[in-house]
């Protein structure tokens, strides 16, 4: 009779507690070792995780693999976890191949104390460094300059988009936006930005991007599930590879910046750290997080998704722009009646409410980190009724908030009137979230929103961009490529000067 009494009151126990915390979140059966991988479209998950949480709701478990993961999807869920519930949705989760290389250190994908460090010591560092208004506003100006600028010595010698206007010929906005984007990390990181033909800068930018490739090609995917397979993977000694390469130059770089340092005139954020660094070894405080480690790390984060980002997302933009010809159209009409032909500047954005929404739609439809970066539960938690683990990965799928059709008249359209009001005023949508939101929202929003804003409208002031020679609007393609962040498919366009 005893052990009946246990075995009711161990059952009991067991039923009560698991109806306080909630069940697991519902979603598709998973195989042995493989989880629910063969479900998934491996090059496009994201969009096997909008259809699942059409099945099975808003709050659903998938395994990636042996990995079991929550997804969070639509505007109202992803806001209430992100936002509401910040701290115990904010932790990072990281991907095997990155913790292999930064053992935990930088902002991207550190946790804890020293993330909380480096993040605020980043942030107010591109403030003083970039976003500081004026500051950052003149670096992008100048970069502008040098993108579109035609020597007059040897016409044949200018860079990128002029090559276009010089030679006629269609090209691959890829290098360009990247260079342009790149050398304003290196202004904030460094304190100066590089020629674009210093191979010191070149190989710097392309190994970056090169690396984030990788790091979304399906072999590395498959590398952090699974990362016993490590050895007969190549493309992970080619990531390995170069970033050991991007560290060995930035050492070079820190060592010029040391010698030169003057404490009382930093030049940008390494000069910065390594004063804080230095005030805190003299006060004697030997276990700060303001160590060599972070630095690189924190130094090789700002590039890696500092770049890549804002550049695609421009990238996008102009497609858009040669595939829409008459959004082009009034783009440029408000361009020519309230800025005509002066440097545009941020404070102007509030008089171009249609560019503004142009901008604002590209990031919405280009969606270009559709499944954020991977979090993970701070503790247990009980959300929308459902039990969460500690230590759970979770994926807000931007995706779905983007797209959400709760939340936008015609999701997979290119609508820039979803940020118009029926005056033509520009609205703010609460659903618009390219940058994530709450504890981990993106770290570099501020200066992102100004670059697009001054680099668009610059290009868009100066060149008409349109399909190559015998390519007709219809037939450019706005299928991202397969990748960590959504590249628009290869494509070239031509850039013709307004006159
Ligand atoms: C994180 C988007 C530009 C630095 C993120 C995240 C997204 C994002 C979706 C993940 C947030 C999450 O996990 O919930 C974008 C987009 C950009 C952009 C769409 C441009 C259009 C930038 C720039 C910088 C930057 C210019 C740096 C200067 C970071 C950092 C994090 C981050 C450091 C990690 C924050 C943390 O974990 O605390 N970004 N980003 N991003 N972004 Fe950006």
């Amino acid at each position: 009779a005893l052990v009946v009494l246990l075995l009711v009151y161990l059952v009991s126990t067991f039923i009560f507690s698991s109806q306080e915390k909630g069940e697991d979140p519902p979603g598709p059966k998973p195989l042995p070792l493989l989880g629910n991988l063969l479900q998934l479209d491996l090059d496009r998950p994201y969009n096997t995780l909008l259809e699942l949480s059409k099945k099975y709701g808003s709050v659903f478990t998938i395994y990636f693999g042996p990995k079991k993961v929550v997804v969070l999807a639509g505007y109202k869920t992803v806001k209430e976890a992100l936002v509401n519930r910040a701290e115990e949705f904010g932790e990072r989760d990281p991907m095997q191949i990155v913790k292999d290389s930064n053992k935990g250190h930088g902002v991207l994908w550190s946790n804890g104390d020293s993330w909380k460090d480096m993040r605020r010591f980043a942030l107010t560092n591109l403030r003083d460094f970039g976003m500081g208004k004026k500051a950052c506003e003149d670096k992008i100006t100048e970069e502008c300059e040098h993108l579109i600028e035609v020597p007059e010595k040897n016409p044949s010698d200018s860079d990128f988009f002029s090559v276009s206007l010089v030679a006629g010929e269609a090209f691959d906005t890829t290098q360009p936006m990247n260079y342009a984007v790149s050398n304003i990390i290196c202004s904030i990181v460094y304190g100066s930005r590089f020629e674009y033909d210093d191979t010191e800068f070149t190989s710097l930018v392309d190994r970056t991007n090169r690396n984030i490739q990788l790091a979304g090609s399906p072999s590395i995917q498959v590398y952090n599930l699974f990362p016993w397979i490590g050895r007969w993977i190549a493309t992970k000694k080619e990531f390995n590879k170069l970033t050991d390469a991007n560290k060995k130059q930035n050492l070079e770089l820190f060592r010029r910046l040391r010698e030169t340092l003057n404490p009382q005139m930093c030049r940008g954020f390494v000069d910065a750290f390594l004063v804080r660094k230095q005030h805190l070894e003299e006060s004697g405080i030997t276990n700060s997080h303001f160590h060599n480690e972070n630095l690189m790390n924190t130094v090789l984060n700002l590039f890696a998704a500092g770049t890549d980002t804002t550049a695609t997302t421009l990238r996008w933009g102009l497609l858009l722009m040669a595939k829409y010809p008459k959004i082009q159209d009034q783009v440029q009409e408000e361009l020519s009646r309230v800025i005509g032909s002066r440097q545009v500047q941020v404070e102007d954005r509030k008089n171009l409410p249609f560019t503004d929404a142009v901008i604002h739609e590209t990031q919405r439809l280009a969606n270009i980190v559709p499944m954020a970066l991977p979090h993970k539960t701070s503790q247990d938690v009980t959300f929308q009724g459902y039990f969460i683990k500690k230590g759970t990965t979770v994926y807000p799928l931007l995706t779905s908030v983007l797209y959400d059709d709760n939340e936008w008249e015609k999701p997979h359209t290119f609508h820039p009137a979803h940020f118009l009001d029926k005056d033509r005023k520009f609205v703010k949508r609460d659903a618009f979230m390219p940058f994530s939101a709450g504890r981990r929202v993106c770290l570099g929003e501020s200066l992102a929103r100004m670059e697009l804003f001054v680099f668009f409208t610059t290009l868009l002031q100066h060149f008409r961009f349109t399909p190559p020679p015998g390519v007709s609007e219809d037939e450019l393609d706005l299928t991202p490529r397969v990748g960590f962040t959504l590249n628009p498919s290869h494509h070239k366009l031509c850039a013709v000067p307004c006159m």
